[in-house]
């Protein structure tokens, strides 16, 4: 066991370092750039058949839903077809309406959830298209679909997990660009999209080689005992997530919200004793996120900005964890990373078992 560690002292650490070569892996020969379009012949689907889908909905569960969030934002923004995500233990239970003309798409890194696989069974039974992105090969959920994309993560070990998530990301990016492409997504929009998940590799790993100031963070986080994760539209999975992992390995209440949402209620609960971890991308929303970080620190809340180079806080007095920018649509897969190094260390620091965390399979198989 100790080998396949590779001299990481856990699999997290090892997977989250792995993510520049398992992202590789997931675009290799996938990406043509005579026409700006991915290839993905997995799908098994013609592009009339792609062009005549009107929405789509994504299933996963945990951070596989979460990711399925992102992913949704990306093909309406790169394809403007509806697309949304559920929990995929929800919407086995509520009855769901299939319809003909979405594209349902399950994702899963091991291909065994049993809601996603029910709730992929669901789908068929009522006639429902349903494509697959999994990364284990010949798993139940991947066998069950009509088609798919495979992540190539390689194996993850870890229940926390890094490397497949993020390669669910970029799956989906290829399949935004896929269903953009037989619509109204130009050609160089589609080169611009593909130029930018070339350079993804060389940018996580641009992220991984700040990893001692992330510990440090790490550090001072880890001693709240309840922290808040924000971000908006594109930022909010990504929030999610963060909370998500660090819920997860570091036992620490960890609650994402809509950043937008705050002042809806949350805001009542910051004080000197809850932290604030913003997601703060330079793009559209850029002022709106950063009059929220302002309200936060009005109220004594310390915040932690996961953001970009050019993003100017002023005389807001707040660490910054900055991730090179990418094409805006692919943003929450940069901004993710540092996320999971804070978790890592957090956990690191506080002394839990990282790779087994109390409570928790790697895998829910059964109910
Ligand atoms: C992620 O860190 C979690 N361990 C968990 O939420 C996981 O993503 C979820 O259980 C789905 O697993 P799957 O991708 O194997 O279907």
């Amino acid at each position: 066991e100790d080998l396949d560690l590779g001299g990481y002292p856990h699999y997290m650490a090892k997977e989250i370092q792995e993510q520049p070569e398992s992202v590789e892996r997931i675009i290799r020969g996938r990406l043509d750039d005579r026409f700006g379009v991915a290839r993905l012949d997995g799908l098994n689907l013609t592009p009339r058949e792609l062009r005549g889908f009107s929405r789509v909905k994504i299933l996963g569960c945990g951070s596989a839903y979460y990711v399925g969030q992102v992913g949704a934002t990306m093909i309406e923004e790169l394809a403007r077809i509806p697309a949304d995500a559920e929990a995929a233990s929800e919407f086995r239970y509520r009855n769901p309406i299939i319809e003909a003309d979405t594209l349902y798409i399950a994702v899963s890194q091991s291909g065994e959830t049993i809601d996603t696989a029910f709730a992929v069974e669901e789908i068929k039974r009522k006639g429902g298209r349903v494509v697959g992105l999994v990364n284990v090969v010949g798993s139940t959920i991947a066998r069950a679909c009509d088609g798919g994309v495979y992540l190539h993560a390689g194996p993850e070990i870890a229940v926390a997990s890094t490397k497949a998530l993020t390669n669910m990301a970029v799956g989906f990016a290829l399949i935004a660009l896929t269903l953009g492409r037989v619509r109204d997504l130009s050609n160089a929009d589609g080169q611009r999209i593909i130029d930018a998940i070339r350079a993804l590799p060389g940018q996580i790993k641009s992220i991984l080689d700040f990893e001692p100031e992330i510990a440090e963070h790490a550090k001072t986080v880890a001693v709240a005992k309840s922290l808040f994760f924000v971000g908006r539209v594109r930022g909010y999975p990504v929030a999610r997530e963060g909370a998500q992992k660090f819920k997860e390995i570091s036992y620490r209440h960890a609650e994402a919200y809509q950043t937008s949402e705050l002042k809806h209620g949350p805001l009542a609960l910051i004080d000197e004793a809850l932290p604030t971890v913003a997601v703060v991308p330079s793009d559209e929303l850029t002022g709106r996120n950063l009059a929220a970080v302002q309200q936060i620190k009005a109220r004594g809340g310390a915040v932690l900005a996961v953001t970009h180079e050019n993003v100017d806080f002023g005389e807001l007095d707040v660490p910054r964890i900055v991730v090179p920018k990418t094409e805006p649509e692919l943003d929450p897969i940069l901004l993710t990373i540092p996320l999971q190094l804070l978790a890592y260390h957090a956990a690191l620091t506080l002394g839990y078992d990282i790779d087994k965390p109390r409570n928790l399979a790697k895998s829910v198989t059964v109910e």
